[in-house]
């Protein structure tokens, strides 16, 4: 019998994505925690600009709100036919698709939009909206079942007592609801395990001190918040028993691309001879990627370095780096946990196994 306390109809917990009636709500996560405030769209363009600002992120949520823009686009679509809905459909997506390059789930939201109009062009362009407004329903629902899924494959991993290390955010705010890394962690807690979470704060964007230290302390889930470059000295106390990071987009091999300083964490988890799990759906792994280093790799403003809000914290004219992303080999990758199981060791054979992809 499954040991999880609730199912997808249950789930109760922090969900940043609402839809209603043509309009997508999403929570502004620039402004947490200070402030819970959310904001209303019914334009794709606008979605699109709060994909690449951040007011959403996290691969499965900028998934679940690209193909929900990509219907608020459709429903202003003025087309004679299947066909020319079709053209103007892919426009909008092209739109969506250019915010942000490194999540694959993004694109792979949009393509599974893409394919549901291409499958029906015999239908008439207001069956075609129809139709992609379930899409896009189906997608944020799967999420979140896919992510319990994920959270009770993932818990297996984790020991009573566990002391673990994450980086950025990879919980309920960067999902449908739940979250994938902190969806293992939750699993672990329903099982009654008691475990405690180390917080990265994860510079620049601070999603480890904002959001994972803000949905750990609100689910009452012990969480103790330190500096990414306080992790090693940790792990040589002994102090962490295992690592667990979300993705952003995983190759065919195993390679993982996840938030800036993932990698740094992975090896010093090697060093230190501790577990480094990665939690990710089937939808964040690209198996057209053979490997990592052909994983696009988003270079955002470097304001975000220069400055925390307002204030300039940085010399005026210095020459800054802002590299969003950065690759962890699947060498340094003890398990990637998914909702369809868990793989270890040969990653090329076993993602090719779950997924059913590749050659
Ligand atoms: O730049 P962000 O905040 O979108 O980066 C998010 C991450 O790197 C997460 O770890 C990843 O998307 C997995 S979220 C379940």
């Amino acid at each position: 019998m499954s040991q999880c306390a609730f199912s997808a109809n249950t789930y109760a917990g922090i969900r940043p994505i609402k839809y209603q009636n043509n309009v997508l709500s999403l929570l502004d996560q620039r402004k947490l925690p200070g402030e819970e405030i959310w904001i209303d769209y019914t334009d794709y363009q606008e979605v699109a600009e709060a994909i690449r600002s951040m007011v959403v992120r996290g691969a499965p949520a900028i998934g679940i709100t690209a193909a929900y823009g990509a219907y608020l686009g459709a429903t202003a679509i003025e087309a004679k036919d299947a066909e020319d809905f079709a053209q103007q459909f892919d426009a909008i997506c092209a739109t969506l698709n250019a915010t942000r390059p490194t999540a694959v789930n993004l694109a792979w939201a949009l393509e599974r939009m893409q394919r549901l109009v291409r499958a029906n062009l015999n239908q008439p362009p207001i069956n075609l909206k129809i139709g992609l407004e379930y899409e896009a329903l189906a997608i944020f629902e799967e999420d979140l079942r896919i992510n319990i899924a994920m959270g009770q494959n993932g818990e297996k991993l984790i020991p009573d007592q566990s002391r673990i290390l994450t980086h950025c955010n990879a919980g309920a705010l960067a999902t449908g609801g739940y979250g994938t890394a902190l969806g293992v962690v939750r699993a672990a807690v329903n099982a009654g395990k008691q475990v405690m979470v180390l917080a990265d704060e994860t510079r620049p964007f601070l999603q480890g001190a904002r959001l994972t230290a803000w949905e750990l302390q609100r689910d009452k889930i012990p969480v103790t918040l330190i500096c990414d470059n306080m992790a090693g000295y940790l792990m040589s106390l002994g102090g962490i028993d295992c690592v667990i990071v979300g993705a952003d987009r995983v190759a065919a091999n195993g390679d993982v691309a996840n938030k800036i300083g993932t990698y740094s964490v992975a090896v010093l988890a090697k060093e230190h001879n501790i577990p480094f799990y990665v939690a990710a759906p089937l939808s964040t792994i690209d198996m057209n990627l053979a490997e990592g280093k052909d994983i696009p790799i988003e270079q955002r403003d470097t304001r975000e370095i220069s400055h925390i809000g307002e204030t300039q914290l940085a010399p005026e004219g210095i020459s800054i780096l802002n590299p969003a992303f950065d690759v962890t080999p699947a060498r340094l990758v003890s398990a990637i946990i998914t909702e369809r199981g868990v793989v270890q060791d040969d990653y090329v054979v076993g993602l090719k196994k779950l997924t059913g992809k590749g050659s």
